[in-house]
């Protein structure tokens, strides 16, 4: 279901923690926004140095002053020089991804990354069985797609020494469990999972 732009940017906050997302982004940040969408953050943001947004699926209007969209698929674009951006920000898009791809996504943006830049994620997390199954409905109407929750905790315990959990935490709003993970790289590694 294609929601217009502009319902979508009044409706999407009133489900989206998009101020605790704000208060995690540095002043000087020059932010890559992986699977933008809209890019409904970029119309939060004050005080920034650059705004790039990512996605599969996006309109391109006329280029703003610090602001750019780019329609291509993060599992590609994740490969190419990141080294100008410091701020990498992923909303609610791990569960659009399958396993392989979100280890993937992550394991290259973590090795890519410069010391000291962040990566703020912030996925739905749902911690019951009918949070769950509202979320799965949400998804398959509105991405006709089933959810691929991201083990979040897994993942954590497979992270090295190297990154450093910023926070993570849950906030509930109505029906929908966001769940914040905010890392940051210690030291350049070229290495950030441990051998199992
Ligand atoms: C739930 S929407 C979130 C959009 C936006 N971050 C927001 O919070 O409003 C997920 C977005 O991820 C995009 N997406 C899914 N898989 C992608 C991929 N492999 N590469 C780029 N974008 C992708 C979809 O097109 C969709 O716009």
């Amino acid at each position: 279901m294609e929601i217009p732009k502009k319902i979508y940017f009044k409706l999407r906050p009133l489900i989206l923690p998009i101020k605790t997302i704000i208060k995690f982004i540095p002043k000087n940040a020059s932010i890559l926004d992986l699977g933008c969408g809209k890019g409904i953050l970029s119309n939060h943001i004050r005080d920034f140095e650059s705004y790039t947004g990512v996605d599969l699926n996006i309109e391109l209007n006329d280029p703003k002053e610090k602001i750019t969209f780019i329609k291509d698929n993060c599992i590609n674009f994740i490969n190419k020089d990141l080294s100008s951006f410091n701020t990498f920000i992923l909303i609610d898009l791990l569960h659009h991804l399958n396993e392989k791809e979100q280890i993937l996504l992550l394991s290259k943006l973590i090795e890519s990354t410069k010391s000291e830049d962040l990566i703020i994620i912030k996925d739905i997390n749902p911690r019951n069985i009918i949070f769950s199954f509202w979320n799965n409905m949400h998804d398959l109407l509105i991405s006709k797609q089933k959810p691929n929750y991201f083990k979040f905790s897994l993942f954590e315990r497979k992270l090295n020494l190297e990154i450093i959990k910023i926070a993570g935490f849950h906030e509930r709003i109505f029906l929908y469990d966001h769940y914040f993970f905010i890392l940051k790289k210690k030291v350049n590694s070229k290495r950030m999972l441990q051998k199992i």
